[in-house]
C-alpha cells in the first residue's frame, strides 16, 4: 500500500471480522497509516482492547456494547468503525432451512445494525464527526444462484447504509459500505466448495468461472478492498455517504 493518508494517524479504528479475510486486511491498512486499530472477532480471546484484540459476536448486542466500551476505556471514542465481520450459507431458495437464513441475517444484517448503532451513539455522545463503513457485497446489487439468504441479508445492509446515511448526517457521521466482488479470502474458498455441491460442479469449475465474470481479469485481494476502506475514511470522501462502493473489477456496474 503506497498511498498515505496523514489524518488517519492516530485515528481510533475498529474493525470486526479482524482473524480473517477482509477485515484482517482493513486492519493491518488502517495499522500502515499510524492508525490505533482494534481488531474484533468471535476468535479474538479476551476483551484487552490495548493489545489490539478484542472479542466479540456482532450478533450479540451485549457482546458489541463490551467491546467498544474497551475500546473506550483504552483509547476514547471509536472514530471508524468497519464491519467486516460476516458469514454466508450455500443453499437453493427452494431448499434454504430456517437457521440457514437466520444464521445470515443475523450476523450480515443485526451485526451490521448492532455495530453501527453502538459505533453512531458513541459519536453522537462525544461530538465525533465519524466514520462508519459497512461491508456489503455485489450480492446487495444482484441475486446469486445458491445464496439467497446471504444475499437477502446484505440487500439488508446496503438498506441499512442508505437510511444511516440521511439519519447521522446532521451529526456529520458519514455511513458507507462497500460492496466487494470476488474477493480471495477463506470465505471464497469455503464457498466454492460448497457452492459445487450445490451445484453438482467442481471447486475449480466455480473458480475458472469466477475470474471469467472479472473484466478485469482477475479476482479481487483483501488490499483492494481495503484501500477503498481507507478511502472513505479519509478527507478525500468528505462529500460522499450512503453509497454502496463496488470493489469488483468491473463485475458489478450499478
Ligand atoms: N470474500 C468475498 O468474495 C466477499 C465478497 C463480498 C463481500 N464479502 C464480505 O466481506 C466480509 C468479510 O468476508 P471474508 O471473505 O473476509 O470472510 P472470512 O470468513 O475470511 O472472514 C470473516 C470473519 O468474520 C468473523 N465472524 C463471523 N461471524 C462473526 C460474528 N458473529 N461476530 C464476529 N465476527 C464474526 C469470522 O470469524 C471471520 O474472522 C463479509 O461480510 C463478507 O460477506 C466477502
Amino acid at each position: 500500500m503506497t498511498a498515505t493518508f496523514p489524518e488517519l494517524r492516530g485515528r481510533v479504528v475498529l474493525v470486526t471480522g479482524a482473524a480473517s479475510g477482509i477485515g484482517a486486511g482493513i486492519a493491518e491498512a488502517f495499522r500502515d497509516q499510524g492508525a490505533t486499530v482494534v481488531g474484533a472477532d468471535l476468535s479474538f480471546e479476551g476483551t484487552d482492547a490495548a493489545s489490539g484484540k478484542v472479542h466479540l459476536d456482532v450478533s450479540d448486542r451485549a457482546s458489541v456494547d463490551r467491546a467498544f466500551a474497551a475500546v473506550e476505556e483504552s483509547f476514547g471514542a471509536v472514530e471508524v468503525a468497519v464491519n467486516a465481520a460476516g458469514t454466508s450459507t450455500m443453499a437453493y431458495a427452494i431448499d434454504t432451512t430456517e437457521a440457514e437464513w437466520d444464521r445470515n441475517l443475523d450476523v450480515n444484517a443485526k451485526g451490521s445494525l448492532f455495530v453501527a448503532q453502538r459505533a453512531a451513539r458513541a459519536m453522537q455522545a462525544s461530538g465525533t464527526a465519524g466514520r462508519i463503513i459497512l461491508i456489503a457485497s455485489q450480492a446487495a446489487k444482484n441475486g446469486y444462484r445458491g445464496m439467497s439468504a446471504y444475499v437477502a441479508s446484505k440487500h439488508a445492509v446496503l438498506g441499512l447504509t442508505r437510511t444511516l446515511a440521511i439519519e447521522l448526517a446532521p451529526d456529520g457521521i458519514l455511513v458507507n459500505a462497500i460492496c466487494p466482488g470476488i474477493i480471495e479470502t477463506p470465505m471464497k474458498h469455503r464457498e466454492r466448495h460448497e457452492g459445487a455441491q450445490v451445484r453438482g460442479v467442481t471447486a475449480a469449475d466455480i473458480e475458472a468461472e469466477d475470474r471469467s465474470q472479472v473484466p478485469l481479469g482477475r479476482t479481487g485481494t483483501t488490499a483492494d478492498v481495503a484501500g477503498v476502506a481507507l478511502f472513505l475514511a479519509s478527507d478525500l470522501a468528505s462529500y460522499l455517504t450512503g453509497q454502496g462502493l463496488n470493489v469488483t473489477g468491473g463485475m458489478t456496474m450499478h
